[in-house]
């Protein structure tokens, strides 16, 4: 894994922002995996921003759904993405896929996700983020590290995190659909953004831990292209700074 400690959580979006765009421009990157919380976020303000270069001919695909909120709840990853990431970036909605959480047969659905992700020609990159048990898309710990799209039951942890988008912890859906950890390795490149203090003890986990199903993360140390791009805080529980990158470096253009 490649660590880069970069100043403020902006630049850390900006910087994501510019590689995915690079990988856009040449050509490299064609097939786009998107995540949905609040890290990503910046990423897309600053793509959106800049603008990407004949979005309507990239294809995209969430990592994951909730499980039984209809398509137009806001909260559903349809409607998620729909806002946060297909309008602003100027994407074709007919080509952003998403784990279809109100299937009748949901494991078929999650049998032609696969096929999906397969017949779009793999995802070139798949950005990330980190859940504070070390989870992955919807990989809560103890996930098997060869799990591919699957129905899981949400952690009460991760409920309770992603409750503040919901009026009460009792609206979180209890299950999801979510990419396995298997198909998230199959991703030609990761990127990992993580930012804030409560990410830091499962980054440090993910980072200096043991390969484990304990923490999902530590499954991209198997990956051979991922990326991790932190904030200061969320990098202050890594210990062996010598092997890490700080990346000062200010981006004219990306940033505001
Ligand atoms: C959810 C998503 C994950 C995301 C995690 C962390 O559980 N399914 O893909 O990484 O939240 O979100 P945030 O970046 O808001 O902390």
């Amino acid at each position: 894994m490649r660590i880069k400690i970069l100043p403020t959580a902006e630049r850390v979006g900006a910087f994501a922002a510019r590689q995915i765009h690079d990988g856009v421009t040449s050509g490299r990157i064609r097939v786009l995996g998107v995540a949905t919380g609040s890290s990503p976020e910046p990423v897309y303000s600053a793509l959106a921003a800049r603008g990407l270069p004949r979005p309507e001919t990239l294809t995209a695909f969430a990592l994951d759904e909730y499980v039984g909120l209809p398509a137009s709840h806001p909260q559903s990853y349809r409607s998620v993405i729909d806002r946060e990431v297909t309008r602003p970036l100027g994407l074709d909605p007919s080509r952003v896929h998403i784990p279809d959480g109100t299937a009748a047969d949901l494991e078929l659905a999650c049998t032609q996700y696969e096929g999906e992700i397969a017949a779009a020609g793999g995802i070139d990159l798949q950005l990330l983020g980190i859940g504070v048990d070390g989870h992955l898309g919807f990989n809560e710990p103890t996930s098997s590290l060869a799990s591919r799209t699957r129905i899981k039951t949400l952690t009460r942890r991760t409920r309770e995190d992603n409750a503040r988008f919901f009026s009460s912890l009792d609206e979180v859906p209890l299950h999801c659909l979510t990419q396995g950890l298997g198909t998230i390795l199959d991703a030609r490149e990761a990127l990992l953004v993580a930012t804030g203090e409560t990410k830091a003890p499962a980054v440090a986990a993910m980072v200096e831990g043991p390969l484990s199903a304990i923490c999902p993360a530590s499954v991209l140390q198997l990956h051979p292209k991922a990326t991790v791009l932190l904030d200061p805080a969320a990098a202050s529980a890594l210990r062996q700074l010598d092997y890490y990158e700080m990346v000062e470096a200010h981006l004219p253009g990306w940033q505001r």
